[in-house]
Parts: C-alpha cells; structure tokens; sequence
C-alpha cells in the first residue's frame, strides 16, 4: 500500500511540473546498486528554484550519489554556472558523472571524489571559491553536518543560501538522549545554524515519498 503522501506528492508534482526530468538517473543508480535516498522530484524542483532565486552561478554539493540533485541544480544555471559536488564512494561519482553527461549537464558539474571535509578544506583555501558560493547544499554523512555548515558559512557570499537535507529523520531530531552520531550531526548543525549572527536560518519538516523528515535553510544576510 502507498502511504497517502506518497499519493499526495506524485500529484503535486504533476499538478505543478508534470513528469521528472531526471528519472532515469533513478533507474540508472538503483541499477548500479545505489542506495535510494536521493532527493525527492519536488524536493529536486525547489533546490532549482533557489538556485534560480539567487542567480547562482556557483553551487557547492556535499554529497552527490547518483548526480540526482546536482542535475536539478545544475538545470537551473546559465553557461557559465557550475556544480561542484563531493562525493567520497568512486562508484556513486562514477554513476553520476554518466548520469549527468547524459543528460547534457556534464560541463556544468563537477564531481570531486574523497572525504568531503578534505575537499571543503581546499576550497576555504581557493580564492577562486571561498565567499563566492551561492548556494551550499549539505546532504552527505549527518555526523559530520556540523563541520560541513561551519565550511558552508565560510563558502558562500552574503546573499547566499545554505541548505541542510535530513535535520527531523522521522522526529528523532528531538531525542536529546540519542547518542546516533547521525542524529548528534543534526541536532548539531541546527544549533550551529542558530548561532551565526549573520545568518537568517529555519527548519521545515516534510512529508512525502521519502516519509517524515525535513530540511534547513539559512540566508547569509547582506546587511545586519
Ligand atoms: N544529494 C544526493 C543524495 C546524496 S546521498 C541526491 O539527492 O541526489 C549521500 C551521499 O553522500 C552518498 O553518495 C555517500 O556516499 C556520500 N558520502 C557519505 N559520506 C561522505 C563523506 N564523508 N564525504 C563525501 N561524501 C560522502
Ligand atoms: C539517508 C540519507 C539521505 O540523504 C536521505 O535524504 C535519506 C536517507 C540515509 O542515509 O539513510
Ligand atoms: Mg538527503
């Protein structure tokens, strides 16, 4: 039996943008063995409309699996825009990187293979990239979420966007006495999130394909 917002997200999606554009990359990664966690279509149109809302030409991914987010990102970006996306596992950035060139994105995503820390770490140090990213996208390892939010503040340009996937897992975001690293990552990042004084930040909970769960998003103001 489909749940009742598993239904209810198919009809919203076709009510507002009909079929996914990109769901061959989800019969491609479930044939690669690719765990099915990617995001869902309407979840994947929303992160192209904030791309879009600030005219990013730079996108930073942590996390890319099948290249299913990235594309809906990547979709979003005139000729000169780009995705970089990290991605520790080499058989998932293989995947996505026949996914995307496929689908005519492989020139405007790049996949960084290793552990996403080392990765962000270099780009802090990458004039080219340190405060020029428009938007952050943080959906990898929940643990080690509050060390990829600390990087996405120090990445993105006031004006920017920060988004953090997986923050409520089916409401376990509130068991203070969880010791699950992944809800510890959460429960983490929110609070850091909380704590910037130049960041506009919230949480929204959703349902859908995926269940119950929920996502952060935070503003770098421009201005106090
Ligand atoms: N954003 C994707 C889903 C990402 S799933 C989408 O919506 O389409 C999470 C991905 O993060 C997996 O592919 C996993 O291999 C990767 N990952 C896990 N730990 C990581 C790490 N330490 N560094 C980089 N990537 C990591
Ligand atoms: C998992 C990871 C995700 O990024 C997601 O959106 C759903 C589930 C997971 O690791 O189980
Ligand atoms: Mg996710």
């Amino acid at each position: 039996m489909t749940e009742p917002h598993s239904d209810v997200d198919l009809f919203l999606q076709q009510s507002t943008f009909g079929d996914d554009p990109f769901a061959s990359f989800i019969e491609s990664a479930k044939a690669g063995g690719l765990p099915e966690i990617q995001v869902s279509p309407v979840f994947g149109r929303a992160l192209e409309i904030l791309v879009r809302l600030c005219h990013a030409s730079l996108v930073v991914e942590v996390g890319t699996l099948g290249g299913y987010s990235a594309a809906w990102m990547a979709r979003a970006m005139g000729p000169e825009g780009k995705v970089i996306t990290l991605e520790i596992d080499e058989h998932h950035a293989d995947v996505a990187a026949e996914n995307l060139r496929t689908a005519g994105l492989g020139d405007k995503v790049e996949i960084r293979v290793g552990p996403a820390v080392d990765s962000l770490a270099a780009m802090e140090s990458d004039p080219s990239i340190a405060g020029k990213v428009d938007l952050a996208f943080i959906d990898a390892d929940k643990s080690n979420n509050p060390r990829y939010v600390g990087f996405a503040v120090d990445l993105v340009r006031p004006g920017g966007v920060i988004i953090v996937d997986n923050v409520v897992r089916r409401g376990q975001v509130i068991e203070e006495s969880s010791d699950d690293p992944n809800i510890l990552g959460s429960r983490g990042a929110l609070e850091l999130l909380g704590s910037f004084p130049q960041l506009t930040a919230t949480a929204l909970q959703t349902v859908g394909v995926k269940g119950w769960d929920g996502f952060a998003l935070a503003l770098v103001r421009e201005t106090e």
